[in-house]
């Protein structure tokens, strides 16, 4: 277990798309409960390998309120195979996009297939914001990120401010 840096957008890390893997194994299940770990440390409710650097199609989700369990959930060659009518439209933040955040709408119900962390294949419903943080990490793990869903005013206002920020952190105190 393990708590690995975040990378932070722009970088062209976030841009690659993820390969699939052909088994959970030892060494994904690692990866997998390192990016849990990085997400929970983070106060994340999602995360996508690519964030971290690895370019394995495995995500990490626990959209669990404070007062609830943990319930991490791990998705290796997660899949959106049934999409709902309804939209859903949340105000989405990213680790990879600190303190930034826009509404983006997305259908509101979502089946998912999916490798779980015992490399069963699964499948499952879900809605509201497990739906929404599913998406979004499986469009990390295709290079999209949540600024690729608004304007593109709003989007270039976000990533210039984040550039400033780098450019700062970098300057010698
Ligand atoms: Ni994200």
């Amino acid at each position: 277990m393990a708590v690995m840096p975040i990378i932070v957008a722009p970088d062209p890390r976030l841009k690659i798309k993820a390969k699939s893997i052909d088994k959970v194994d030892d060494a994904v299940r690692t990866l997998m409960d390192d990016m849990l770990d990085t997400m929970y440390s983070a106060n994340g409710i999602g995360l996508a390998a690519p964030q971290v650097g690895d370019d394995r199609r495995v995500i990490v989700v626990d959209v669990a309120r404070q007062d609830e369990d943990p319930a991490p959930m791990y998705m290796a060659n997660p899949q959106i195979v049934d999409v709902g009518d309804d939209d859903r439209i949340h105000e989405e933040g990213c680790l990879s996009l600190p303190e930034h955040f826009a509404e983006v709408t997305r259908p509101d119900r979502v089946k998912i297939r999916y490798l779980d962390r015992d490399n069963k294949i699964r499948e499952i419903e879900a809605d509201e914001l497990l739906s929404t943080c599913i998406q979004h990490e499986i469009d990390h793990l295709d290079g999209i990120l949540f600024v690729d869903h608004v304007s593109a005013l709003k989007r270039n206002m976000i990533l210039r401010k984040l550039v400033k920020a780098k450019k700062l952190a970098q300057q010698p105190a």
